[in-house]
């Protein structure tokens, strides 16, 4: 009887603590909620008070009209008030007070991903894919660990074909469903000359899709030595516009029928070589370029190549090339490259 009363009791407790609990955690979110409406308010009368003071300040006025003087005063007590509420904030925050919904209009509610790694393969090559992910990619658990553990992404690229549904089409479907390593372009139509606009397109949806420091674009036919490469880009400077790979000119190909001819051939200087841009088998770039290609994908032309056509995209832009000679595919593993032609 004693122990059932207590029992009974520390019921009406729990309870009673939940709800009290319950109403705390709402006082809470509309304390959170009124704080950050008047933190939105405060900081509008914050940069009128400071351009106020700048105005006032800034004419070498010796003198300040009482009014002035008001408004420093105001401005400081503004200012006061809004560190108050700034640290308020800090602080509710930090005991878990501040509601989901204001949290999650927070920077980094995930961490982010040091790299995307596009892989772009097409339909028929699934040989080459098996090959990767034997080699360096990886597969089920090793491939999820290298994306919880280092932050790096890997995921092969594809379009849909042509006749949208048919066997191709559902033999990826199927490899995707087994391996889960595939991403799908769906508005993206296979085609050996269309390689320039899917490469725009990985890097567009890419970047809507991981949040990553660097974005990389791969060949189907490329060795990556992918420990020493995430090293590589760990180490690069962190600055905001980065264009890396091997950087090189290569050959424009004016006559009609040849393999790479360039129809707007005329367009680049002697009409001989291009202008410097990484080579395709194996280039990175940074969220920033990635967002750009994102926003300004229906401007951005393609020419005959994708490394050409991203090259022409950056060359206009207030870009750092990063020459690194180690992501030249052709040269051999001895010379510190990390990644090689099949
Ligand atoms: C690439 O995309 C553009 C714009 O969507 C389109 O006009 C063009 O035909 C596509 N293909 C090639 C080879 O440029
Ligand atoms: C291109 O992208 C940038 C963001 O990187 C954006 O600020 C700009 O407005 C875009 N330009 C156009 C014409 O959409």
């Amino acid at each position: 009887m004693q122990k059932r009363e207590s029992g009974v009791r520390f019921m009406g407790m729990v309870i009673r603590s939940r709800i009290s609990v319950l109403l705390f955690s709402m006082f809470s979110a509309f304390a959170s909620l009124y704080v950050a409406g008047r933190l939105w308010q405060d900081a509008e009368n914050r940069v009128y008070l400071a351009k106020e003071l700048d105005r006032i300040t800034g004419q070498g006025k010796s003198v300040l009209s009482v009014a002035d003087s008001w408004k420093i005063i105001e401005c400081r007590e503004q200012q006061k008030i809004l560190s108050g509420l700034e640290m308020e904030l800090a602080a509710a925050r930090q005991e878990g007070f501040v509601s989901k919904l204001l949290s999650e209009t927070d920077k980094s509610p995930k961490r982010r991903s040091l790299v995307v790694i596009g892989i772009l393969t097409g339909f028929g090559r699934k040989s080459n894919r098996d090959a990767i992910r034997k080699a360096w990619m990886g597969t089920g658990t090793t491939l999820k660990k290298m994306e919880d553990q280092k932050g790096i992404v890997i995921r092969f690229v594809i379009g849909r074909s042509s006749n949208r549904g048919d066997s191709l089409d559902r033999g990826i479907d199927n490899e995707n469903a087994l391996a889960n390593d595939i991403f799908i372009l769906d508005n993206h139509v296979e085609a050996p000359e269309e390689l320039p606009n899917k490469t725009k397109l990985f890097f567009a949806q890419a970047a809507e899709h991981w949040d990553a420091r660097y974005y990389a674009k791969v060949n189907d036919d490329v060795y990556v030595n992918i420990d020493a490469f995430a090293d590589t880009l760990a180490a690069q400077v962190d600055k905001p516009r980065l264009y890396i790979g091997c950087m090189r000119s290569g050959e424009v190909f004016s006559e009609k029928g040849k393999r790479w001819y360039e129809p707007d051939w005329w367009k680049f200087g002697d009409g001989k070589t291009y202008f410097r841009h990484a080579s395709g088998e194996m280039f990175v770039i940074t969220k920033a370029l990635a967002k750009f290609i994102s926003i300004n994908k229906s401007l951005l032309r393609t020419y005959a190549h994708d490394d050409i056509s991203v090259g022409s995209w950056f060359i206009g832009l207030d870009v750092k090339h990063v020459d690194e000679k180690k992501f030249c595919c052709s040269s051999s593993w001895s010379t510190g490259a990390l990644c090689s032609g099949v």
